[in-house]
């Protein structure tokens, strides 16, 4: 008899890894816009500081929920930088974004519940809620009034089971920063309908033009009902170190660290030295980095508009492009594979990122250099001249 899975891993949706995964097989000359994987390396001082640290001992066991010196340090950072007024036991250091998450979806959503998400929703969202036992619920955001929250498009998907609605800002796959006035009406809807806001904020040092980020926990009377998750991942260019944080007020930590003791125990001791390196290190360095991910932003945004059939609203933040295709006449799936096929050009459907993501593409320019990008630009130029 073959071994049975858990029923929870079988009533889960099955994972789906979109055009990445189509793109494995693939022989021939590639260019990998699909994932948001930095392009950059993790800066010097960072690396420096965890290698010390392992040279010195720092390699066992230590304080489950993360060094106190290194909460101290986060706890610094999200009262001066996000505004939000915690302390370093209100802090829990977490393998990346992905752990956090997992953790807050386990530790408070439970069978029957529901959990909305807002779409072009994280698909990786759906997965942790459904292994909770929650329902997963959309609200789906329109691209013609360039994917801002409204609450007619939102309340309506909140019935007496919503128990959280999860939220990304800066949003992948969007490019959209929200503002103040867009964060107080899911911070009234969450008010009035008593939700928690799992509010990952990846992206947040990751912004353009002006666009500030705004952390939904610093607003009146949220940080009681948010758990802000953050991560060195994409700014610092340590998506490969799995390094993150969550900030919650004290009554939400007890479960938390049920779960995340149970997961993990702890983060690895030494990396987080080299967390520590990050925020307390000179500022510049991710200035830089950003900066830089501003002139590939500007490459790629430019250079779509000029693309027939092509239009590509400004991206605030983040490290993807969100172009309509629509006026192609293909479905998003439908282009992504052709411009595959037809140039190496890999790029995500927008439908992957739920039905309000149809008729785009997400094209990420963190992850290439500008030449790369330049060649991947020109391709798909000569795609949508031969298309449109
Ligand atoms: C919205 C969002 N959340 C979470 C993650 C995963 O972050 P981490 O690698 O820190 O787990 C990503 C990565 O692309 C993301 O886009």
């Amino acid at each position: 008899m073959p071994i049975r899975p858990a029923r929870r891993i079988t009533n889960t949706s099955p994972k789906n890894f979109g055009m990445f995964a189509k793109a494995v097989g693939m022989q021939g000359d590639l260019i990998h816009l699909e994932l948001g994987m930095p392009v950059e390396d993790t800066p010097q001082h960072i690396k420096d500081a965890t290698i010390a640290a392992l040279q010195s001992g720092a390699v066992h066991y230590s304080d489950l929920q993360g060094l106190p010196e290194l909460r101290g340090a986060i706890a610094d950072k999200l009262q001066r930088q996000n505004q939000i007024n915690v302390c370093a036991d209100e802090v829990i250091v977490t393998n990346g974004l992905t752990q956090a998450s997992f953790a807050a979806f386990m530790a408070f959503l439970d069978t029957g519940d529901e959990c909305l998400l807002l779409a072009p929703y994280y698909p990786q969202h759906i997965g942790k809620a459904e292994l909770a036992g929650a329902k997963v619920t959309v609200a789906p955001l329109d691209a013609a009034n360039g994917f801002s929250i409204h609450r007619a498009l939102i309340e309506p998907h909140i019935t007496p089971a919503t128990r959280a609605i999860a939220l990304i800002n800066p949003c992948n796959p969007t490019g959209r920063v929200y503002t103040r006035a867009e964060l107080d009406i899911i911070a009234d809807l969450a008010q009035k309908h008593d939700l928690l806001v799992l509010s990952d904020e990846v992206y947040e040092e990751i912004t353009y033009d002006g666009a500030r980020h705004i952390s939904i926990a610093s607003l009146p009377g949220m940080k009681a009902r948010t758990i802000t998750m953050c991560a060195f991942t994409k700014a610092y260019a340590m998506d490969g170190w799995r390094l993150g944080y969550l900030a919650a007020d004290a009554a939400l930590i007890g479960p938390l660290m049920k779960m995340h003791t149970s997961e993990v125990t702890h983060v690895n001791t030494f990396i987080q030295h080299g967390a520590l390196a990050a925020l307390t290190g000179d500022p510049e360095v991710l200035k830089s980095m950003v900066d830089r991910d501003r002139a590939r932003r500007d490459l790629v945004v430019t250079r779509l508009n000029q693309m027939p059939g092509v239009t590509c609203a400004p991206v605030e933040g983040t490290i993807y492009a969100f172009p309509d295709i629509a006026a192609t006449g293909l479905s998003a799936q439908e282009c992504a594979e052709k411009l595959m096929a037809d140039t190496g050009v890999v790029v995500e459907a927008g439908s992957f990122y739920g039905k309000a993501g149809e008729g785009h593409l997400r094209v990420c320019f963190g992850c290439a250099e500008l030449d790369v990008l330049e060649d991947a630009m020109a391709r798909m130029q000569r795609f949508f001249n031969a298309l449109c």
